[in-house]
């Protein structure tokens, strides 16, 4: 239901930082018009459209959710931008092996069967290729319960510690496993979220939006965020 709310609403930027961050990692990533960068679980298109327009890369956008990917193809006919979307599932996905210099998932990890998500990206990725990855994290165990409410919520099948995604990465062969934590909150998101509606949106889906606000309040402090970036 949580993606659904994210989908239907059509909010870019659906990942802790925003554009905002997405633009400060990406300063110091080498970027150009020969590189080949796949945006996993691209939403609406906005790091896509992004790093078509700022860098002139060639980009590839694939989300699971057809709504999803009607949407991003939107923003790419309005902004004349040259980005291929493709829906697809980045546990298994019709893409050839070793072609992207960076992959990127931004809040996107989190919500697949990991392990195969992650071994799908090694395959993608060139050799000496880069993962970039936003994603949920908890500072500390919490009571099975509580953990329990928020992988309910969120449809996730675990809810990881920065170890324990580092491990995922070291268990698929990625290396200079790098980790950014940012002092900023979860909640704290300095680039406002812009909205693509659909026209017609489920009365529960204004709860979820509700309850997602809820539970950031609800688990501050303990529910985080970190970027990674490996090299394959
Ligand atoms: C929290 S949203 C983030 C969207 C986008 N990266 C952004 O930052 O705005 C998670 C996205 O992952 C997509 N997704 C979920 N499971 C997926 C899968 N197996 N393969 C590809 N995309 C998936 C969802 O449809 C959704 O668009």
């Amino acid at each position: 239901m949580y993606l659904d709310f994210l989908s239907k609403f059509g909010v870019s930027g659906a990942h802790p930082g925003g554009i905002k961050l997405t633009k400060q990692i990406f300063e110091n990533e080498r970027i150009n018009k020969f590189s080949h960068i796949l945006d996993v679980g691209c939403g609406t298109g906005q790091t896509s459209a992004y790093l078509a327009a700022r860098y002139g890369a060639k980009v590839t956008g694939m989300d699971f959710n057809p709504i999803m990917v009607e949407k991003a193809k939107n923003r790419m006919t309005k902004y004349q931008l040259p980005v291929e979307i493709i829906q697809g599932s980045i546990e298994k996905c019709p893409l050839p092996d070793s072609k992207y210099d960076i992959i990127i998932a931004e809040s996107v990890l989190s919500f697949v069967n990991k392990p195969r998500a992650l071994k799908e990206i090694f395959r993608l990725l060139k050799y000496d290729g880069r993962l970039i990855a936003n994603e949920l994290t908890i500072n500390r165990r919490l009571g099975s319960n509580y953990e329990e409410e928020i992988k309910q919520f969120y449809g996730l099948d675990s809810i990881l510690m920065e170890k324990d995604w580092i491990t995922l990465f070291e268990q698929v062969d990625f290396k200079n496993i790098k980790t950014f934590l940012r002092k900023q909150s979860i909640l704290q998101n300095d680039s406002l979220p812009e909205f693509q509606y659909s026209e017609y949106i489920e009365p529960e889906l204004y709860k979820i939006m509700q309850q997602h606000f809820n539970l950031m309040v609800k688990y501050q402090g303990t529910l985080d965020y970190r970027v990674f970036i490996c090299t394959k």
